[in-house]
Formats: structure tokens, C-alpha cells, sequence
């Protein structure tokens, strides 16, 4: 899946923008791809780092950063024993991150092939993912191979964390992937928003390709 045509360039003005107008263009470009027309408010940024063991944690994830307000908090907890691993597709939103913050590990790749994006940098599990992307919009098999790449990789104890602005209701969809969902409600974001943290991968028959 490709947010941009191949050999586009990132433009000066894409680089100057602020993250807000630059979330709006990609939303009107991209819609679904997107699903978002704003970054993710502080409160829903924390609650979604918020409960993760950090000195336990030896590698957390994030998919689908976008201009990086959840990045910027999950940096900022992280201990200097933790590989955090970013991976955004849009070349574009990997450029903002990379200015914001030059020392993270930002892969510009599909998070549907996260598993070979970690081996390849000799990461065989990690301790938890944390995802922005809209999986509910993806088709069905995109999402299942998302989900599954990502279960491939996740401790037995890990989480995989979700970000959602439609509290609540696409829980059956998380439900279908795994046992143990719960949902944190943040209502100070616009619109109220929230998190979904699963753990154990056990996905139904109608979740998978
Ligand atoms: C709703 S935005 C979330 C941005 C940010 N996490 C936030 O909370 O403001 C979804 C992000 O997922 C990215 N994305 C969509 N499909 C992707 C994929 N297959 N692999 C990696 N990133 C993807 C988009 O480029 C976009 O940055």
C-alpha cells in the first residue's frame, strides 16, 4: 500500500508546515488511509504509553506515527535500555519525524510487513505495539495481515495498543483478534477518542484472510 507515488519528493512546504495543516492535506489526499484530520490530542498521546512496564520493556513499536504526537510521549518514558522502533509509511510524515526527532529509529515502511522490517534489524520479539493506523478502514485481509505481523513479533505478555475515535464501537473488530480487550475512554481529545489494549492473539475465523 502506497501513500505516495514512487520518487515523489517531499516539498519545502511540507517540511514548514505545521502539523496540523500537514495532517489536513494528507487527510484530504489519502481519506482512509488517513482516517484523521488532526494529530491525536496530548491526553489521548499518554493514555495510550500510559501503563506500559518501562524497565522491563527491551523493544515497544509504534505503526502509523504521523506527525509523532504519540512519539514524542512514548520517547519521553522510554528507558535508555528500550529500542523504540517507529514505522510510518507516508515519506512525507517520516521527514517530520526525523526533524523532530533526529535521534529515533524511524523506519518509512508498511507496518504490514512488520515482521520482516524487525528481523531485518535483528529484533525477533518485541515487548509491545502501539498502533495509530486506521485498521478499521483497511480491507479485511490488510488488517488481518497487519494484526498478524505484529502477534508474529509480540511477547506473550505484550500488548498491542490502539488508538480510536469511535469509542467503542469497533471493539468486536479488536475482539475478533484477541482475548483480552479493554478499552480506555479519553474524552478530552476532538472528537472524544480512546484506547484499546489486547492482549492474547487469538484471532476468530472471521478475522482472518
Ligand atoms: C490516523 S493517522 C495517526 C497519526 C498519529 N499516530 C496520531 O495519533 O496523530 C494514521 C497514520 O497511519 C499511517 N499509515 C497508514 N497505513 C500505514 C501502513 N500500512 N503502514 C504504516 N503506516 C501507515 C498514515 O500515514 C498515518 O500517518
Amino acid at each position: 500500500m502506497s501513500l505516495n507515488p514512487p520518487g515523489s519528493r517531499t516539498t519545502k512546504a511540507q517540511t514548514n508546515t505545521p502539523d496540523w495543516w500537514l495532517m489536513v492535506k494528507k487527510f484530504a489526499k489519502h481519506g482512509t488511509s488517513i482516517a484523521s484530520f488532526a494529530p491525536s490530542s496530548r491526553f489521548l498521546s499518554r493514555k495510550i504509553v500510559t501503563g506500559i512496564d518501562y524497565d522491563k520493556a527491551q523493544c515497544i513499536v509504534e505503526l502509523g506515527a504521523g506527525t509523532g504526537p504519540v512519539t514524542k510521549e512514548l520517547l519521553a518514558r522510554a528507558k535508555p535500555h528500550t529500542r523504540v522502533i517507529v514505522v510510518e509509511l507516508d515519506p512525507d510524515f517520516c521527514t517530520r519525524l526525523r526533524s523532530k526527532f533526529p535521534a529515533a529509529e524511524i523506519v518509512e515502511g508498511d507496518a504490514c510487513k512488520l515482521s520482516e522490517l524487525l528481523l531485518a534489524r535483528g529484533i525477533p520479539q518485541v515487548d509491545h505495539v502501539i498502533s495509530g493506523l486506521p485498521l478499521p478502514s483497511f480491507p479485511a485481509p490488510l488488517r488481518d495481515g497487519v494484526i498478524a505481523s505484529a502477534a508474529k513479533v509480540l511477547h506473550a505478555e505484550g500488548t498491542f495498543r490502539q488508538l480510536s475515535v469511535m469509542p467503542w464501537v469497533y471493539a468486536h473488530i479488536y475482539k475478533s483478534y484477541f482475548s483480552d480487550v479493554r478499552f480506555k475512554f479519553v474524552p478530552m481529545n476532538l472528537p472524544p477518542a480512546g484506547v484499546y489494549v489486547c492482549k492474547g492473539y487469538a484471532p476468530k475465523e472471521e478475522a482472518q484472510a
